[in-house]
């Protein structure tokens, strides 16, 4: 990794640390609180392979929505346009697991990164897949080059347990026709796709296809067209925040994905995929370090896609 990067990660990272530790960790998920809220990591991988990471960037952690990205990527591929007629394209302006815009709209979520939006999508994997829990990890196993990714069953279960506004978002969405499936099947699936467990550095590596037109890194195998990787891009940039997308963007300018898990992955087509990961959240649910750092790290490259 050249030094212009390493040195700008290792200035921003130790510019960050120094601030005080705002925000709460997630708790509506009792299961997440039982993380030490001190964790700070944060790792990039170049579209060479080069790579560079700090602080706690090998330490594994619940992706929770970072997730999204990925069915959505499975169900794009097998549904091919026609899955934006069950799913809009349209940032929501609203939490991310908010009802309000469904009645309006007949239970067409706004977008595929909200709860309503990748509930859907999780009943179109149900509906094409013979087991969607086992082939959509087959899927991220195979895309990342990591056997041993999984699920948290630790995770899945306390969401489970508590899930209750998912529940209705999901019954909500069947009561318009747009869940095809038994709304307990789509919501055992979605939390347990939403416990898959990474670290930085192997987030960084997986999100790399999309700063690749498509294609994985490694042996340059197409996941998906430059023109749909493209618009997964598009999605991440106007919606993977959800209320704080516009921040985002004017902040940071690249697309990215956050997770109540404290994860953000954000990438630089052309050029380098990068993941944060700091469990305190600030009021709209995303890392209130992880935004800071990643923040801090295009504002001194002066690299983004404006
Ligand atoms: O459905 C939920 O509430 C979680 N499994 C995922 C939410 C999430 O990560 C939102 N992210 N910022």
């Amino acid at each position: 990794m050249d030094s212009t990067y390493t040195n700008i990660i290792k200035n921003a990272y130790r510019e960050i640390s120094l601030l005080e530790n705002k925000g709460k960790v997630a708790t509506y998920i009792p299961e997440l609180a039982n993380v030490d809220d001190a964790m700070f990591g944060v790792h990039i991988t170049r579209l060479d392979g080069a790579e560079f990471g700090m602080g706690n960037n090998l330490e594994k952690f619940s992706i929770q929505s970072i997730a999204k990205v990925l069915s959505l990527t499975m169900a794009y591929k097998i549904m091919g346009e026609r899955i934006w007629s069950r799913v809009d394209v349209e940032p929501s302006g609203t939490k991310f697991d908010s009802l309000l815009l469904l009645e309006t709209y007949h239970g067409i979520p706004r977008n595929p990164f909200i709860n309503s939006g990748a509930l859907v999508v999780c009943d179109i994997l149900i509906s094409h897949l013979d087991n969607a829990r086992e082939e959509f990890l087959d899927f991220v196993r195979a895309l990342s080059d990591m056997p041993h990714l999984n699920y948290s069953d630790k995770i899945a279960d306390s969401e489970k347990a508590h899930g209750y506004r998912n529940t209705a978002l999901c019954n909500f969405i069947k009561s318009f026709g747009n869940i095809e499936n038994e709304p307990a099947e789509v919501l055992d699936f979605y939390f347990d796709m939403c416990s898959l467990e990474m670290n930085c550095q192997q987030l960084s590596k997986t999100f790399t296809f999309l700063a690749n037109g498509g294609h994985k890194i490694i042996d340059n195998k197409k996941i998906i067209s430059k023109s749909n990787s493209k618009r997964i891009n598009a999605l991440m940039l106007t919606c993977g925040f959800y209320d704080e997308s516009g921040e985002f963007a004017f902040k940071v300018g690249l697309p990215g994905k956050s997770g109540v898990g404290g994860g953000i992955v954000a990438l630089y087509p052309g050029n380098y995929a990068i993941a944060v990961w700091s469990p305190k959240l600030n009021p709209n649910g995303n890392s209130f370090k992880g935004m800071k750092l990643l923040e801090t790290i295009t504002t001194h490259s002066e690299l983004s896609i404006f």
